[in-house]
């Protein structure tokens, strides 16, 4: 292999720039030529690949967002459009590409691997929703950032007797809400794993108001759940406390990595050319119990969720 290309694809994350840099500083040093494909698979099918050197990865390991630029392509599913993707990779001599995205990213990886084009996958997104890696690039600092901002909501929803009801990203994955609400000392947690039963919750807040004279409270919730708004009104009609509802949104996505997503970034991009560089594609790269690995794609895609039962009897036992 002499050249390679790199993308960011879906929702971008923090520690998104620092695997770049990764990517491009071990490939060049490794005697590779390396490409930045823009706009993720978009910018490969419209041929947007320009050559990464040293410098252009330079004062971006502390970068927030993507250099390259994200987005989502559903069209990449046909094969004529991929088709067209490898022509312009091919028009390049580009043999073999680091995808660096969420699970919908690696679907594409895999399809381009089995039509000849070497993809490794590394696992970009705050949401920790891929299964193989015990955590994602970018799932610590969107942590950070929630825990930051529920401490804030704390100290003004103490001092007024309410309720915050905030609502984490997280898509359909309970680990943003789950960390941060044990982080913050939350009193409740919803995700998809514990359920929405909105009498329960009314009648726990009813609790922690009357018999255990809380003078706050808060619930951290995964979205896509509830309209929060909605629920903060019924908070304040069914219980003692004042209902308030945080949607943190897309605040969670920005900002600085934190270091353990800049050092994950970078000992998964060093890996993932590692392996484009024995000839091998159609993995993606995992962190599992400390240890960097890789992971057939097929096989991460299909891999059951892991429980989250011990960190919710934590959180029940510390409420
Ligand atoms: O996958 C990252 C994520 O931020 C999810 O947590 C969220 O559901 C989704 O992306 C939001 O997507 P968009 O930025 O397209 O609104």
């Amino acid at each position: 292999v002499r050249r390679i290309g790199v993308l960011t694809s879906g929702g971008d994350s923090p520690g998104m720039n620092a695997a770049i840099r990764a990517v491009t500083r071990v490939g060049i040093n490794s005697g590779l030529e390396v490409f930045g494909i823009y706009n993720g698979y978009k910018g490969m099918v419209e041929g947007y690949i320009e050559p990464l050197t040293r410098e252009t990865v330079g004062e971006i390991v502390n970068r927030g967002g993507t250099i390259l630029g994200s987005a989502r392509l559903p069209e990449f599913k046909e094969k004529e459009v991929r088709q067209r993707a490898i022509n312009q990779l091919n028009k390049r001599g580009i043999e073999a590409v680091v995808v660096i995205g969420g699970d919908g990213s690696y679907r594409g990886a895999l399809s381009l691997t089995e039509m000849g084009v070497n993809c490794i996958g590394l696992p970009g997104t705050i949401d920790n929703d891929i299964t193989c890696t015990d955590y994602t690039i970018g799932f610590q600092t969107a942590l950070e950032t929630c825990v930051e901002a529920i401490d804030k909501l704390r100290d003004t929803s103490n001092s007024h007797h309410r309720c915050s009801i905030v609502e984490v990203m997280g898509n359909r994955c309970g680990d943003l809400a789950l960390w941060a609400g044990i982080s913050c000392g939350a009193e409740i947690i919803v995700t998809s794993d514990t359920g929405f039963d909105e009498q329960d919750v009314l009648e726990r807040l009813r609790d922690l108001d009357i018999i255990k004279k809380k003078r706050h409270a808060i619930i951290v919730i995964s979205e896509k759940i509830t309209d929060v708004d909605q629920f903060a009104k019924k908070v304040s009609l069914n219980t003692g406390f004042s209902g308030r509802a945080t949607v943190l949104g897309h605040i969670q996505r920005g900002g600085s990595p934190c270091p353990f997503d800049r050092l994950l970034a970078s000992q998964m991009g060093e890996k993932a050319v590692d392996l484009l560089m024995q000839g091998i594609g159609g993995q993606c790269i995992a962190i599992r119990e400390n240890k960097i690995v890789s992971i057939p794609i097929q096989k991460a895609l299909s891999m059951p969720s892991e429980s989250r039962k011990p960190l919710m009897n934590l959180f029940e036992r510390l409420v």
